[in-house]
């Protein structure tokens, strides 16, 4: 069932120009639902590094659909949070669905934040993204031929970015996911090791996958000159969020949609149909 009340207000997308933030944008328009992109480089300017430019953006707002940058697990994070919600309430928003990240801590204390802010709320948290191979971090990696990680052995419920986005538009757009906390993964668990010879197979292309230590990943990322805000970041996920502590699924995807979540291998096929890792030339 859709809301009545909010057709006329429009949604801030963050990160709408992002892995998640993009799927809910585009779900969001085709549906008939105004939105506005919130991110630096969007026609209203969303930095959240600077609060000034959060008024403006919540000009008009009815629901928010929050993707923080660059992580709810980073020093600081729910203080900035805490400061956006404030902003949200007094600008008058009615409606919060934040996306948050599986076994972290930090991110617990922001979903908190949320949860308590007197709106309606939905808490989307997921599991590491399949989209982090293709639109993300990882991409480089997998066009070299060669992906390093730490915890190659560790089972990994990948969560298809398409499923995150449809649970977010339905908590933005349905009556009956206020108060919801949902825990989305995909169907199946499995090891990097094994997701980058899924990729391979799919890519037809040859994609070794290299265990290394975490010490040798940072120094690695820092040979890269990878900024050391996104050396620290990974080195954090892969010493906690990625140690084994996730790897069970869950039953977000069913719960909140009634359907089930896309396996890694509905990712593969379509990344590579695509020709997302393609090498230049091919
Ligand atoms: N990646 C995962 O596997 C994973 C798993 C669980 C949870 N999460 C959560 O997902 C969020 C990050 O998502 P992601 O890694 O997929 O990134 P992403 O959404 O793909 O990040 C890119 C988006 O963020 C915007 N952006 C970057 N810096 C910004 C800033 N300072 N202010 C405003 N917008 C900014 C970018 O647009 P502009 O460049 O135009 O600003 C773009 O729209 C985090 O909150 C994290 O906790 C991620």
């Amino acid at each position: 069932m859709t809301n009545s009340t909010s057709h006329q207000r429009l949604t801030l997308v963050t990160g709408g120009t992002g892995k998640t933030g993009s799927r809910v944008a585009i779900r969001l328009r085709q549906a008939g639902h105004p939105i506005r992109i919130g991110s630096r480089s969007a026609e209203v300017p969303f930095d959240w590094a600077d609060r000034g430019t959060w008024t403006p953006a919540l000009f008009g707002v009815d629901a928010v659909y929050i993707a923080y940058q660059p992580d709810l697990a980073v020093p600081g994070a729910p203080e900035v949070i805490r400061a956006f919600v404030n902003a949200a309430k007094a600008n008058g928003v009615r409606k919060l669905v934040l996306l948050s990240g599986r076994g972290e801590p930090e991110a617990v204390q922001c979903e908190r934040i949320v949860q308590g802010s007197g709106l309606d709320w939905t808490i989307v948290r997921c599991s590491f993204f399949a989209q982090n191979f293709s639109e993300g971090a990882f991409l480089e990696y997998v066009l070299a031929g060669e992906v390093a990680l730490p915890n190659g052995d560790v089972p990994e419920p990948f969560v298809h970015a398409d499923d995150i986005a449809d649970v977010a538009v339905a908590a933005l757009t349905e009556d009956g996911h206020s108060g919801e906390l949902y825990e989305l993964t995909g169907p199946r668990s499995l090891t990097f090791a094994a997701a980058v010879g899924e990729i391979a197979a799919a890519a037809g292309r040859e994609i070794t996958f290299i265990p290394i230590s975490r010490t040798e990943f940072v120094a690695a990322l820092t040979e890269y000159q990878v900024p050391a805000d996104v050396v620290s970041l990974l080195d954090y996920l892969f010493g906690t969020v990625l140690d084994g502590r996730n790897s069970q699924t869950t039953d977000g995807v069913p719960r909140a949609l009634g359907r089930a979540p896309k396996d890694f291998r509905d990712y593969t096929h379509a990344a590579a149909a695509a020709g997302i890792w393609n090498i230049q030339g091919e």
